[in-house]
């Protein structure tokens, strides 16, 4: 049997990049689809020479996924196994300013996506949730069973998509969605990374304060966002999860797919947190740099406390985290100290 074939939409983004470096060194062939509204043209290009050095075979497009005519093209152009469905949008603040932007970009383009895939008769999908589903958690840790109820349109667009799977299974659509909790770090050989703008996630926030005082800029000070949240030490505690474990989990789900699986949702975290000020001091400790800081008002939107329970994944997927915390500030720190894409 040949390599399976999977197209990574999305796959110029932070974790499909990640993703699809995963599985082109792990044996499989990759078509990446991205309209390069956030993905990064540098990460394709990287994906192609991995893709080269490992013997996989590897196609991209500049292609929205609710564009009919081109992605007719992708489809016919490949034979296509199984997707991992990345390509969305994933701030929850500007979610709150625009909700039509979400609703738009990730649920109406993944229904046009998921009804291009019924006409090319692929029913496999892996799909890019968030524990943003949730909402405010009555329990922690958060079990898979627990009611969904999102507090933002970009919970509510990426449930709305777990919602229109459901209803999808009368087709035959057979799909595992990923409810990821905090994503960081970035690829350990340093090829690949974590490049958002405007960048708003807490270690790369407090690793460009860190770059910035160590180049001598005048840089701002690092801020947490609120000391008097109901967790230990006030500040909010969220699950951290190292992409390449991310990525791992993702070949795991394509090949329940593959072995016969049936439509299934999983947490992908590690049953741990750590506060804002933990990361904070583990990355003072990484980086030997006393990094600036000052205590600012909350954010809106942001619960106390989100910590997955991982008991799930590890029975059904055989997944668990292997990287740590100084892991991910570690592999980032690398990155951005490299800055080969000269983003920021
Ligand atoms: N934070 C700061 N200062 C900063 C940035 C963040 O104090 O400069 C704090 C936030 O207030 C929050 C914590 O650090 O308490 C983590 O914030 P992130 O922005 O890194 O991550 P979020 O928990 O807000 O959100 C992430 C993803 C979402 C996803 C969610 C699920 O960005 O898409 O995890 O847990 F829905």
């Amino acid at each position: 049997m040949g390599k399976k074939n999977i197209l990574v939409t999305g796959a110029a983004g932070y974790i499909g990049s990640h993703t699809a470096k995963y599985l082109l060194e792990n044996n499989y062939d990759a078509v990446l689809v991205d309209n390069y509204v956030l993905g990064n043209v540098e990460a394709k290009d990287e994906l192609q020479k991995i893709a080269d050095e490992n013997g996989a075979k590897f196609k991209a497009y500049n292609a929205d996924i609710s564009d009919r005519e081109k992605m007719n093209t992708v489809f016919k152009e490949n034979e296509i196994d199984a997707l991992v469905h990345f390509a969305a949008f994933s701030q929850v603040g500007e979610s709150v300013i625009d909700p039509y932007k979400y609703y738009i970009n990730n649920t109406s383009k993944t229904a046009v996506l998921l009804d291009i895939m019924r006409n090319y008769g692929v029913n496999k999908i892996v799909f890019s949730s968030t524990a943003a589903t949730y909402g405010e958690p009555e329990v922690i840790p958060i079990t898979e069973n627990l009611k969904q109820n999102p507090i933002n349109p970009y919970g509510q667009s990426k449930l709305m998509i777990e919602k229109i799977m459901d209803d999808a299974k009368i087709y035959g659509l057979k799909s595992i969605r990923l409810r990821y909790f905090n994503v960081a770090g970035a690829s350990s050989d340093t090829r690949l990374g974590e490049e958002h703008r405007p960048e708003t996630h807490l270690i790369p926030n407090i690793l460009y304060s860190a770059l910035a005082q160590k180049n001598g800029e005048n840089g701002k000070a690092f801020k947490i966002f609120g000391n008097d949240y109901n967790t230990p030490d006030g500040t909010c505690v969220r699950d951290y999860i190292h992409v390449e474990d991310l990525a791992r989990a993702h070949e795991l789900a394509l090949k329940k797919l593959f072995n016969g699986g049936e439509t299934s949702y999983y947490n992908l975290g590690s049953n741990s947190g750590y506060s804002v000020k933990e990361v904070f001091d583990t990355a003072k400790k990484v980086t030997e740099i006393d990094i600036k800081v000052e205590i600012a008002p909350r954010r809106e939107g942001d619960p106390a406390t989100l910590i997955a329970s991982n008991k799930k994944a590890k029975e059904e997927l055989g997944f668990e985290p292997h990287k740590t915390l100084v892991d991910m500030i570690q592999t980032t720190w690398n990155w951005i100290q490299n800055d080969k894409w000269k983003k920021h």
